[in-house]
C-alpha cells in the first residue's frame, strides 16, 4: 500500500461570517499522486492548499504528514516538506536577487536565511544553468539577470524551480500558469509535467484548463462549495470526458 503524505480529516474551517469554507473534508494525499485540481472561482482550492500549507488554522478536524498530526504546526514549521507556487509571477521569488542567487537562497529553504545568500561558485553556476535549460525558455542564459526583469514565464519557471530545489514531500502549485498567455503557459505546463514525473514529486495542481487537468497528473479532484465533489485516479481518470467534468460546475 501506498503511504498517504498528508492526511485531511474531516477538516473544516468557519470563517467569522459564518461561511463554511472548507467543509468536513477527507482527503488522503498518497505518495507519487499528481493531483489535478478543478473548481469555480471561490470553490476552496486555495483555501484547502491553505489548510495543508497551515496558512489557515482548521476550526475542527485534523491535518496529518504520514502519522503525524501537525493540526497545530505553523506555516513556517511546514515549509521544509512544502513547495508552493502561486499564480502572480511576483510571489515567490526576490526581484532583486539574480536568478542564481534566487536559486541558491531556495536551498535553504525551512532554514534560517541569510539577506543575501553565499557560496555561488562555479559548481553552482554550473548546475543552475542544467536545470533552468531544462524549463526550455532561455532561463538558463538569464542567471545573472535580476529576477524583477524576467519575463512572466521566466518568473514563474525559476518560482518553479525554486520550490523544488530542495525536493519537497508535497508541491502545492496554484494556477501557476493562468497569468501566462497561452503558449508561455502551454510550455510550462509541459516543463511542470516532466520534471514532476521525473523526479516522483507528490503534487496538487491548481487549474481553470479542463483539458490540462484530464491530460496531466494521475488523479483529478473538483471542489465545491469547500466539498471535494469528485475524486477519481488513473483508469477512472482517463475515461473522463470534458462533458462528464462540465456538470459538476453546474451544482
Ligand atoms: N481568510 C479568509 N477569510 C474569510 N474568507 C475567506 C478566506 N480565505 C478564503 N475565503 C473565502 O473562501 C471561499 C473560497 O476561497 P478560495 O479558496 O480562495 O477559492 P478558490 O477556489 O477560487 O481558490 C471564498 O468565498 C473566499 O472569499
Ligand atoms: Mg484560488
Amino acid at each position: 500500500m501506498t503511504k498517504p503524505v498528508i492526511t485531511l480529516k474531516n477538516a473544516n474551517i468557519t470563517v467569522p461570517n459564518g461561511n463554511k469554507i472548507l467543509d468536513d473534508m477527507n482527503l488522503e494525499i498518497l505518495d507519487g499522486d499528481f493531483i489535478t485540481v478543478l473548481g469555480t472561482n471561490g470553490a476552496g482550492k486555495s483555501t484547502l492548499f491553505n489548510a495543508i500549507a497551515g496558512n489557515l488554522s482548521l476550526s475542527d478536524g485534523q491535518v496529518f504528514h504520514g502519522d503525524r498530526d501537525i493540526t497545530n504546526l505553523s506555516a513556517v514549521e511546514r515549509t521544509q516538506m512544502i513547495g508552493r507556487v502561486f499564480q502572480d509571477p511576483k510571489m515567490g521569488t526576490a526581484p532583486r536577487m539574480t536568478v542564481a542567487e534566487n536559486l541558491l537562497l531556495s536551498e535553504k529553504r525551512g532554514q534560517r536565511r541569510t539577506l543575501r545568500p553565499r557560496g555561488l561558485n562555479n559548481a553552482k553556476l554550473m548546475e543552475y544553468r542544467r536545470i533552468t535549460a531544462q524549463m526550455g525558455n532561455d532561463l538558463d542564459n538569464r542567471l545573472q539577470t535580476a529576477a524583477g526583469d524576467l519575463s512572466g514565464g521566466q518568473r514563474q519557471a525559476l518560482s518553479f524551480l525554486m520550490a523544488t530545489r530542495v525536493k519537497p514531500e508535497l508541491l502545492l502549485l496554484d494556477e501557476h500558469t493562468a497569468a501566462l498567455d497561452p503558449k508561455t503557459s502551454a510550455q510550462l505546463m509541459d516543463a511542470t509535467n516532466q520534471q514532476v514525473t521525473e523526479n516522483h514529486l507528490t503534487a496538487l495542481m491548481i487549474t481553470h484548463n479542463l483539458s490540462d487537468a484530464m491530460h496531466y497528473g494521475n488523479r483529478l479532484i473538483i471542489l465545491n462549495a469547500g466539498k471535494i465533489v469528485l475524486d477519481v485516479r488513473d483508469e477512472a481518470k482517463n475515461q473522463l470526458t470534458e462533458e462528464e467534468l462540465l456538470k459538476y460546475f453546474a451544482i
